[in-house]
């Protein structure tokens, strides 16, 4: 029988009975389906049946108390809530973020549930996040099947839990674990929940007969009710200095720092003035611009792959895989591709090439097996049976996909093309790891261009979530579809690119960090910019970027782009400098900064203050200040400009596939939701402003951006033309 309709939403204990008096509600009148209600003997069964995730929307909420209501009407003597489909409730149903939230809200169906005069149990299975372990921590006991996760992940939104989670879970575990799983939002497994005092037991078996297994054991040995709230207020720990600790992780980002404070209200206050608190911490970050970032940036991340024109195609099926080049890359891609459960065959030009790309992906699956990723019988298999090495590329014939990682020149790139058209069976797909070049060019060096596309990863690739799928004008669609598909096989965020010079992240970076240099000939110094930029969020400054990606490849792409420059571009020159007398940056040991074996990070190196100095006094500039602000207002519309460029020409198909690129392959930060999250939040007529009016200083370098002006003319901003492309 589906079960709903309900006249109240309960929050207060004393009302149960006042209820009771009434007589039952009226069961007939359905208000929602999302809660299916079955009596069992004494025991009554809510199960959740809200696909995909059994997120607590309104409709479930409702549900929730409709069917405890019944229960109590009916006599049930318990309650087992258990999930349908692949889980138990997921968290709170982010849809409803931002939108006028409808009664019965989570934190007063979580307390009915608590409140129940009736045992309430929960058998959990799939994952109970979030406002899922919030109502899993309201029920008076708590079993899983061996495969259950949970966690509270709401600072991965920007809010805090609200639905007393800050409150509940420290009185059960102690202030310690609880702020460990609360402020980094990790999954933790049945068996440390268990361990940790989360869960009363794990048994295999499906969730609903466990559970009633359970409930049994439980009625049997009259088991009392086990209110978390009831609980002694846990330990406090020194807060401040667990504040401090967070926020510096947070790197700018205040939920989790906000968490920490929401916890120490579990040592200080009552309950119910905690569970208060807690509601209004979780109402103010729901208002802020980071809440809006990282609900987008979890949305984006869904929305990347859903490309219309895919919808109906079939990727080709690929098991075994062929990687040319066992560099760095090439191993990355292979350590990758084992990973994901792949057959590798990797080809290298001779037989020490070949040993060494082994030594090379030994080492990364090495690491695999230290963070316990894989067992030694699997690292064993996959360096033993699964991946094949070779010095032919006939031993690429029977390869569903070829990745070739070679040496970034068209000329090198070409002939390894036309290799693989000779040697690969017909339907495999050819794929580029290029970063910069036209792999329309690329495709034409074969008979097959349909076949062929770019997957350009990011090094280290079998650590980096990012995978530029670069669709060439020939590419067919199915051979698009595979390369998604491989993107997710390998658990990679895959966004679809056009063909230009340096597809979406490359080419934005290249703009970015043009702006960088220009502020630096100008006056402000490498170290300001990288300082006041870690401060807006990211893990690093362009400069310390460079440093550990190496000076050397900057310096060999300017002296590539030297005889085909603009005379209108501003280089810098003092770079080549510090090339030419052999830094390097972090691999030598000294580049913008200093590096001493065995400290992390490095201290600002003089000798670049020198460089610059002298450059500025031969290119006749008298240097000025620039704030940390004005930093990052000119770096950030340079990539704002530039990300709208891409969108505008179609290299990147909506503002949201800009978004991924820089947050899951360039270190952008995630609670600014990407670069054009972050300009709609800012204001877009505001940026078009910044952007002409430095245009008065350099016009050849601040060309605005045809689709940034009409968005302003418009009225409209980026997330419209995301909305616009979902409809
Ligand atoms: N609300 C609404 N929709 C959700 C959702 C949620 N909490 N969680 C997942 N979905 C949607 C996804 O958007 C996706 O929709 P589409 O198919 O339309 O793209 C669909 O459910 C399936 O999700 P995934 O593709 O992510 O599926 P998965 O199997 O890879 O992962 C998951 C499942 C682990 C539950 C993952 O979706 C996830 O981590 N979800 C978010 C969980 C979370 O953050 N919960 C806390 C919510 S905040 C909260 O609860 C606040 C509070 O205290 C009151």
């Amino acid at each position: 029988m589906i079960f709903a309709g309900n006249r109240l939403a309960l929050t207060q204990p004393a009302h149960i009975n006042e209820l009771r008096l009434l007589g039952p509600p009226e069961w007939g009148t359905c208000m929602t389906d999302a809660i299916h209600y079955e009596l069992q003997g004494d025991i009554a069964i809510l199960k959740a049946q809200n696909p995909p995730v059994n997120a607590l929307g309104h409709a479930v909420r409702q549900g929730l108390v409709d069917g405890l209501e019944r229960a109590e009407a009916d006599n049930a003597r318990a309650i087992l809530i258990h999930g349908d489909g692949s889980t138990w409730f997921a968290g709170a149903d982010i849809r409803e973020f931002g939108k006028p939230m409808q009664e019965p809200l989570l934190p007063d169906v979580c307390n009915r549930i608590e409140a129940s005069p009736l045992l309430v149990v929960g058998a959990l299975h799939g994952t109970a996040l979030g406002g899922g372990l919030e109502v899993a921590l309201c029920c008076h006991y708590r079993i899983a099947v061996p495969g259950a996760r949970v966690g509270l992940p709401e600072v991965m939104l920007g809010i805090l839990p609200g639905a007393g989670g800050t409150q509940r879970l420290p009185r059960l575990i102690g202030v310690e674990p609880a702020i460990d799983i609360i402020t980094t939002a990790r999954q933790v497994g049945a068996q440390e929940a268990l361990e940790l005092g989360i869960l009363d037991r794990v048994r295999e078996g499906e969730p609903r007969d466990v559970g009633l297994a359970f409930v049994r054991a439980l009625l049997d040995d009259d088991a009392p009710r086990r209110p978390v709230s009831e609980m002694p207020a846990p330990k406090p720990i020194d807060f401040d200095a667990m504040y401090q600790t967070v926020l510096k992780r947070g790197r700018g980002q205040i939920a989790p720092a906000q968490a920490v404070r929401a916890v120490q209200l579990a040592c200080e206050l009552p309950f119910d003035e905690g569970l208060r608190r807690e509601r209004e911490m979780f109402m103010d970050l729901m208002e802020t611009d980071q809440r809006q970032g990282m609900i987008h940036a979890f949305f984006a991340e869904r929305a990347v792959s859903k490309l219309p024109e895919l919808k109906a195609v079939e990727p080709r099926v690929v098991n075994a895989i062929g990687v040319i080049g066992g560099g760095t890359m090439g191993a990355g891609i292979a350590t990758s591709a084992l990973l994901a459960g792949l057959n590798v065959t990797l080809v290298e030009m001779s037989q020490e090439a070949a040993d060494a790309a082994r030594t090379r992906i030994e080492g990364n699956l090495a690491g695999a097996l230290k963070r316990n990723k894989i067992t030694q019988d699997r690292y064993d298999t996959l360096t033993q049976e699964t991946l094949a090495l070779a010095t032919d590329y006939d031993a690429l014939k029977d390869a569903d996909l070829v990745i070739e990682a070679v040496f970034e020149d068209m000329d090198v790139k070409k002939d390894v093309f036309t290799k693989l058209d000779a040697v690969c069976k017909p339907g495999a797909v050819l794929a580029t790891n290029t970063s910069y070049l036209d792999v329309n060019e690329i495709a034409a060096a074969t008979a097959r261009p349909g076949d062929v596309i770019g997957l350009h990863f990011f090094s280290p690739a079998h650590v980096m979530k990012l995978l530029e799928v670069v669709v060439a004008d020939r590419t067919a669609p199915d051979t698009v579809a595979t390369g998604f598909a491989l993107g997710k096989k390998m658990g990679k965020i895959a966004v679809r690119a056009g063909v230009c010079d340096g597809f979406i992240g490359n080419r934005i970076l290249a703009t970015y960090r043009t702006a960088a240099d220009h502020m630096v000939l100008d006056g402000a110094s490498p170290f300001q910019i990288d300082k006041a930029l870690e401060d807006f969020g990211f893990a690093m400054g362009p400069y310390a970027v460079a440093d550990l990606a190496g000076l050397d490849i900057g310096w060999a792409m300017r002296k590539r782009q030297a005889p085909h420059r603009d005379p209108r571009e501003r280089v810098p020159s003092y770079p080549d400098r510090l090339c030419e007398a052999g830094h390097f940056g972090q691999k030598t040991g000294k580049g913008y900064y200093i590096y001493e074996t065995g400290k992390r990070g490095g201290t600002p190196n003089p000798e670049v203050t020198g460089l610059i100095e002298a450059e500025r006094a031969e290119r006749g500039i008298t240097p000025r200040d620039f704030t940390d602000e004005e930093i990052v207002r000119r770096y950030m519309a340079a990539m704002v400009n530039e990300a709208a460029k891409v969108v505008g020409e179609g290299i990147a198909r909506r503002p949201l596939d800009v978004d991924m690129v820089l947050l899951s392959g360039y270190g952008f930060p995630r609670y600014h939701g990407g670069p054009l999250k972050w300009a709609d939040l800012q204001g877009l007529p505001g940026l078009l402003d910044d952007i002409k009016s430095y245009a008065r200083e350099d016009d050849h370098f601040w060309q605005p951006a045809p689709l940034l002006e009409r968005l302003v003319e418009e009225g409209r901003n980026f997330d419209d033309l995301n909305k616009e492309a979902a409809s």
